[in-house]
Parts: C-alpha cells; structure tokens; sequence
C-alpha cells in the first residue's frame, strides 16, 4: 500500500519490482566482465535454460473460499525456525558486483531474517561477514580443499564454527571451474585480478599464509599475484573428493552437514548413508555443466527418495515468487535464490539486496494467499497444489 500510495503522489521506486528487469539494470551498472561472470552459465546454457524451463512446466491450482489470512512463511530445518523458506544462495568475489562486496549482503540478509550462506570464495573475509550479519542467521559453504590441505580446511571450519556459522553446506560440483564462453571470451577469472579483490577470505586465513610461507619461502604480500593463484588453487584442486571423505568433515564440524550439487536419487541415497543432514538439489544455476537436466526436474524424486531423513534444499532458476511456491511443493523445504540478488547488490548495495529479496518474498506471500494455501508446511504445500503441463 505504501507502494501505490507513494505513486499517487507520482513517486516511482527506485528499483523495479520486476523481476525480469534486475538482470538489465545491473548490466547497465557493471564492467562488462564482472557482468559476464553473474550472467554466465556453462557451454551452450543449455543446462541454464533447463533450469527456467522447467518451472513452466508446473502451474499452480487455486483453491476457493479459504478461510485464511497472510499465509505464514515459518519453516522448520535441522530443528530450528526459520522466518522464511528463502535463503542466500553461496557466491564468491561480491566486491566485484559492488564496493561494499559481501558486507552490503550480510547485511540485507540480516535485516530481512533471511539466511545467508557464506561462499569460501568470498573476498571479504569470515569475521568481517558474520559482524556485518550481527545477530542474523548465518551458514558457511565449503569449496573443498584437497587432501593434501585438510589442515587448511579444518582452520576454515573453525574459524566458521567460532564465528556463528550454524551450518555447513558442501559444495560439490565445483572443484574446478566449468567452461564458461562468457569469463573466457573477457579472458576473466575474478580470483586472479590485479587488484586482488576476490581472494581476501584466503589471504585472512593462518594456515594458509604458513602453508604460502613454507612452499614459497615469501610472505603472501610478496607476491600477492602468485598468493592468489596459490588460493584459487587451493579451493578449486581440480580433483574431486570421494563419499569416504565426509567423515573427515563430521569429524571436524559438530552441527549439520548439507551437501549441495545433487543431482541424482542414487547420488542423495550415498549422502544419507554417510550421515549428512541435508542436500541441495542444485546444477549451481547451470554455471558448472552444459546440457545437464533441471534440478527442478529431479527434485520430486529425489524427495520422494530421501525426504524422511534428509532436509531437502533446492536451487537453480529460481526468480520469483510462483517459482519457490513450486519448488517447495515438490519437495524442498528451503530455495537459495542466486543471481537475482547479486543483480540487487549491484544496482543498489545492501538496499538493491533488500529490495530484491523483499520482493521475491512479497510475491511469495500473495501467490500463497491467492492460491488458497495457508502456510509452507508439507501439509499444505505439496505436489496436490500443482498440475504439471501437457506438452
Ligand atoms: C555462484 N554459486 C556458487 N555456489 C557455491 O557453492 N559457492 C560459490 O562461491 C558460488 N559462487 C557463485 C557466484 C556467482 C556469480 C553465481 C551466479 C553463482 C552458485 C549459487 O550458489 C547457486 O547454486 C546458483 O546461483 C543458483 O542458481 P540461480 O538462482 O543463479 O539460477
């Protein structure tokens, strides 16, 4: 109402309430290159279509004369409330889509009670977010270090842990950077700039800066170029983890452990039996993989599989508030969103941030209410609200 009423009086927003709009605005606002590096998507973006396809394959059915007001957004994961079933999907090097970088979001997470989840390719360090995010919900995301380097991992959970870092999520389709025409065409990779904005959360870390020392002889502000490729190494080793590993993750990290990157049943059945608490159905956003399926696609049954004992998490594709309706309907408790909010952080900061993830939850609220639906829980919200399209 506030809205409407500030038109009256001929005041427009200052950001669009189209969703479909952020990803032009932001552009308006970017180097082309840090541009490319949100926008892109691996090979030919087949898998990034999939991803957008797929959720116009599902339309939502209204029910009529419910008895209902604002339906509550209130969920429930690894035993503890959430105000909404949104969080901040990982993303690293934020101070390349604005100054004020992963401060700006810790911040707009915070005062919107949305979780934000902590990239390890951040380039703001892990202190410095989780005082931006004050008293707000705050998980961090693993980029895996090989086994050569579990001593850094360790100092990168702890220094989480001692943080308030509530969950750790796993990363595990990217332990080395997919192919991607947009970064290659601009000849860009933000972790090896020569400004070196993209690599402060590694430079911050002791046992890092003793492993650069020790190899190099050199502190890492020797030679920072050399330093930046060293950490980029570091967190992208180029050769993947085996499902035995997990154990030395719970062995290190006494809270839940959510693997991001499932793609398939058989893949989620391997993550129960090794213990973990939660997944995230998710193709990165079609950044890692060209002509992969939508995870959309295989979230019914990925739930149907593991749903009794595992919090299932989704994201990739998700723009507004119709999509997270359905994606919640088939089966995730909680969507990251991704690059509609760094299109915000870019236009505006922390107020492009807040803006976009007021809307997203705006839409969510009044597509719920107008659909009959009362509040998220499995009860209310599963597939008998959907009816998937004939094509
Ligand atoms: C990402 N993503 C990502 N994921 C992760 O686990 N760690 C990371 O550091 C990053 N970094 C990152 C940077 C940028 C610029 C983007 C756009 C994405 C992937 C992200 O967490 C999420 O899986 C996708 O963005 C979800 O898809 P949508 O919402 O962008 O379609």
């Amino acid at each position: 109402n506030d809205i409407y009423g500030a038109g009256l009086s001929d005041q427009k927003p200052p950001i669009s309430f189209d969703p479909t709009k952020w990803q032009s605005l932001a552009k308006e606002r970017l180097p082309a290159d840090s541009f490319g590096y949100v926008w892109g998507s691996a090979g030919t973006r087949q898998t990034d279509d999939n991803n957008k396809e797929a959720f116009k394959k599902w339309g939502i059915l209204p029910s009529r004369l419910v008895e209902a007001d604002f339906p509550s957004l209130k969920t429930n994961l690894f035993g503890d409330e959430y105000d909404y079933p949104l969080a901040i999907a990982p993303v690293g090097v934020q101070k390349i889509f604005h100054p004020n970088g992963e401060v700006a979001t810790a911040k707009a997470a915070d005062g919107e009670n949305v979780t934000y989840i902590m990239s390890t390719a951040a380039s703001t360090s892990i202190e410095n977010v989780a005082d931006a995010n004050g008293s707000g919900s705050r998980w961090f995301q693993l980029y895996w270090p090989s086994n050569d380097h579990m001593d850094i991992t360790a100092s990168l959970l702890k220094r989480a842990k001692d943080s308030g870092y509530k969950v750790l999520v796993v990363t595990l389709d990217t332990y080395i950077l997919g192919w991607r025409p947009s970064d290659l065409d601009n000849g860009y990779n933000p972790f090896l700039r020569a400004d070196n904005i993209g690599v402060e959360l590694g430079f911050s870390d002791p046992v890092f800066q003793e492993y650069f020392r020790n190899k190099h002889g050199i502190s890492i502000e020797e030679d920072v170029s050399k330093a930046a490729a060293e950490w980029a190494h570091t967190i992208f080793p180029g050769t993947s983890h085996g499902w035995n590993d997990i154990e030395y993750l719970r062995s290190h990290w006494d809270g839940p452990i959510v693997l991001k990157g499932i793609q398939t049943v058989s893949d989620a059945k391997k993550a129960r039996e090794h213990g973990v608490q939660g997944i995230v159905v998710s193709n990165h956003g079609g950044r890692q993989q060209d002509g992969d399926v939508a995870s959309l696609e295989m979230l019914p049954e990925i739930a149907a599989a593991v749903g009794d004992d595992l919090e299932i998490l989704f994201d990739s594709g998700v723009r507004c508030g119709a999509d997270v309706v359905k994606a919640l309907a088939l089966g995730a408790k909680m969507v990251l969103v991704g690059r509609p909010y760094v299109y915000g952080l870019a236009i505006g900061g922390e107020t492009g941030v807040r803006h976009v993830l007021k809307s997203i939850l705006g839409d969510l609220q009044l597509t719920l209410h107008l659909s009959g639906i009362k509040d998220v829980t499995k009860e209310n919200l599963n597939q008998s609200v959907l009816r998937q399209i004939r094509t």
